[in-house]
């Protein structure tokens, strides 16, 4: 293709293609979706089913060997996690190092990150045992740093795992505990969190699960690379959506204020949050799931005001010329920020919510990659709009 000039200086042949939109970057078994039908499947299992009849633990070990796991497999599994949800000791001293009001998410961010320093072994990412010791742990200390950054930006004491509790519950009672008692939840919050963590787990090749792969391709330890995904995920177009919904629907502050927001968003003022993906050309079937779970939360909490101003602002859009011929639906975010809202987060928790089990997928998604034959370092290349050739000129001369 390179051959393929117009004249000398053209580079030749090439697709350009700055967003990915219409380019295949990998193969993989692991999430199918149907944008315009509105379907998604882990490993062919419809995200419906997941969400009615799995956990999230057992999702991740969907997501990872490919296959539902046996009782046994799935025993060992949480086995394997559970003894594995501590972090170093320094790590703690590292997080207890932000500033008091640094966002947990770079917190995240930097922590999981310097993870790779605790594990020098993490490098050998050829050999399958050390893969798997990598991947357990991830998925093992993911809650437990987000609830130290939780706990930091709360200024209380960070609370350890308690290996006596399943997943969601560990992580809840990291989060919330304050006497010596264990936090014990309802049991509808934390099925509605692990539903939450399902739906959240993969999304194929999303910017997170891109960057993921982008960086692991160069062969760097899983830390690094995932750490590469946090930060991806941080952004507002991405994970940090459920955020700017939140802060949109507190802007809003009334129903009544619903048809004047809409009228701004028309106009280009500014993006209705929580609206639109690049994939779905319908409705997200995530956030039909999340509609749901979110009414069995307000059941034990009661009803978030602000979902009233959610209620409307879904109502006026998708009735609104504007939204309907754009294909803009309600996403994962619209409803999610809700429901954490609802559990007593503070919103910039809320992307934090979204990469504990986000990791599950990008660790399969790594998986995947680094066992791949075809895969090359990513290195894409660029139309060059720049100068060419030109003599150097002098500081005195210019
Ligand atoms: N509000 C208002 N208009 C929108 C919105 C929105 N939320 N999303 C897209 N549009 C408009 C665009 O302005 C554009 O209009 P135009 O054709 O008149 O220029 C048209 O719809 C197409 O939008 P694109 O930007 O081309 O869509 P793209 O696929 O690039 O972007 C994205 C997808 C980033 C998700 C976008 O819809 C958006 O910014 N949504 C709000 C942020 C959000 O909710 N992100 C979470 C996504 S889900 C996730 O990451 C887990």
């Amino acid at each position: 293709f390179r051959q393929m000039k117009v004249d000398e200086d053209d580079f030749g042949l090439m697709t350009y293609d700055p967003a990915f939109t219409n380019t295949a970057s990998c193969r993989s078994a692991i999430t199918f979706i149907d944008g315009d039908a509105g379907i998604l499947e882990y490993r062919g299992y419809p995200i419906e089913q997941l969400a009615e009849q799995s956990t999230y633990i057992e999702v991740a070990y969907l997501l990872i060997h490919g296959e539902l796991p046996t009782k046994d497999q799935l025993d060992q599994w949480c086995q394997e996690i559970t003894i594995h949800t501590f972090v170093h000791e320094n790590v703690k001293s590292f997080m207890q190092g932000f500033r008091h009001d640094a966002h947990p998410m770079g917190m995240l961010c930097g922590s999981v990150g310097a993870l790779s320093t605790f594990y020098p072994d993490a490098n050998d990412i050829q050999d399958p045992e050390n893969r798997h010791i990598q991947t357990i742990r991830l998925i093992a200390k993911m809650p437990t740093l987000a609830a130290f950054a939780f706990r930091h930006a709360m200024g209380q004491p960070y609370v350890y795992p308690d290996n006596d509790l399943p997943y969601p519950g560990n992580f809840l009672n990291m989060m919330y505990k304050m006497t010596e008692l264990k936090y014990e939840p309802d049991p509808r919050v934390a099925r509605a969190l692990d539903v939450l963590f399902i739906l959240h787990a993969d999304h194929e090749q999303n910017c997170s699960t891109n960057a993921v792969r982008a960086v692991g391709s160069s062969q760097v330890d899983p830390y690094s690379a995932v750490a590469a995904g946090v930060a991806a995920l941080y952004g507002p177009l991405h994970g940090g959506a459920n955020e700017a919904v939140l802060r949109m629907l507190a802007r809003i502050q009334t129903k009544d204020n619903v048809p004047q927001f809409i009228e701004g968003v028309k106009a280009g003022n500014e993006k209705l949050m929580g609206f639109g993906h690049r994939v779905y050309k319908n409705y997200d079937p995530r956030a039909r799931i999340i509609k749901a779970a979110a009414d069995d939360v307000f059941e034990v909490t009661g009803v978030n005001p602000l979902l009233e101003i959610a209620l409307e602002l879904e109502k006026i859009a998708l009735e609104d010329e504007y939204f309907v011929s754009r294909k803009l639906y309600p996403n994962v975010d619209f409803y999610s920020g809700l429901i954490y809202e609802a559990l007593g987060l503070p919103v910039s928790m809320f992307p934090v919510m979204f990469a504990i089990p986000r990791t599950s997928g990008w660790i399969a998604q790594w998986l995947e990659m680094v066992q791949d034959k075809e895969q090359k370092i990513a290195r894409p290349r660029q139309i060059y709009t720049g100068e060419r050739t030109r003599e150097y000129v002098p500081m005195g001369s210019r």
